[in-house]
């Protein structure tokens, strides 16, 4: 990725005349059967602020996420995307209202072709296929050269820049990110979350899950360390990067 963008980031090019809804996550418990995971988590995201997740692996972090998108329903408490509950929308309809979750794994379809997957995403903006792919060839050339080949067979890095790709071409308000620097080379990692910082100076609501840990600190403005389904700890990336050195070593 070019360094333009991420210029373009800090500056924020006075797009920004309205602020997208933050997040508010109140006393959530949520299980898997019987087994509970979240035990009463409490987490405010403000309007168009970069917020990250930080958290030893089963602390509930993707479980968090899931819950925010209405894909997993919580036992008790609530979250609310702006002043909406997310509990009573379909995950449809809160796609709609601006919301996207890029899911630990990627969320792409593996058996359709990068293009394919690129043309889904175009379904329900007033965004033509042309713009779509002009947009993520400009940012990810290598998906270019890739565009017929199936999304299953992408190389893990081509995977993630794919499935970021949708929050480019989508242009969500609330964009909630889980791993996406799984399995990939610190230098795929820092072009990723140079797009993310880019994306967070068009004035998204961002919620990112991330193990790189200083990755994720140096775009976030506040960040939480989740520990056995609570949080634990938050504050600012500078305090949350001491704790977090605490709770990994123990
Ligand atoms: N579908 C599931 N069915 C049963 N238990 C699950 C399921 N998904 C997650 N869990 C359990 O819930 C707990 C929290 O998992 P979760 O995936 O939310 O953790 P995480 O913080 O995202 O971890 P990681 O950093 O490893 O991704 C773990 O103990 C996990 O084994
Ligand atoms: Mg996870």
């Amino acid at each position: 990725m070019s360094a333009e963008t991420a210029t373009t980031a800090g500056g924020g090019g006075g797009k920004v005349l309205e602020l997208p809804p933050g997040i508010a996550v109140k006393d959530v418990k949520a299980a898997y059967g019987r087994i509970e995971v979240l035990h009463g988590v409490d987490l405010v995201v403000p309007p168009g602020s970069v917020f990250a997740l930080l958290g030893p692996n089963g602390a509930g972090k993707s479980t968090l996420l899931k819950v925010i998108s209405g894909r997993m329903r919580p036992t008790s408490g609530e979250v609310l995307i702006g002043d909406r509950p997310v509990g009573k929308a379909p995950p449809e309809k809160l796609a709609r209202n601006g919301l996207c979750a890029i899911p630990e794994g990627r969320g792409i379809f593996p058996n359709l072709t990068v293009r394919e997957n690129l043309r889904i995403w175009t379904y329900r903006g007033g965004i033509g296929t042309k713009e779509v792919e002009d947009r993520t060839f400009e940012t990810f050339p290598r998906l270019k050269d890739r565009r017929r080949q199936m999304a299953g067979t992408l190389s893990g890095g081509e995977q993630q820049m794919l499935a970021i790709s949708r929050a480019l071409v989508t242009e969500p308000k609330v964009l909630l990110l889980d791993e996406l620097s799984m399995g990939l080379a610190p230098l795929v990692v820092g072009e990723l979350y140079e797009l993310v910082a880019t994306l967070a100076g068009q004035g998204m609501t961002i919620l990112l899950v991330e193990q790189f840990v200083t990755t994720a600190l140096s775009v976030a403005g506040r960040a939480a360390i989740m520990v056995h389904g609570r949080i634990e700890q938050q504050g600012t990336p500078e305090e949350m990067a001491e704790a977090a050195l605490g709770v990994y070593l123990a």
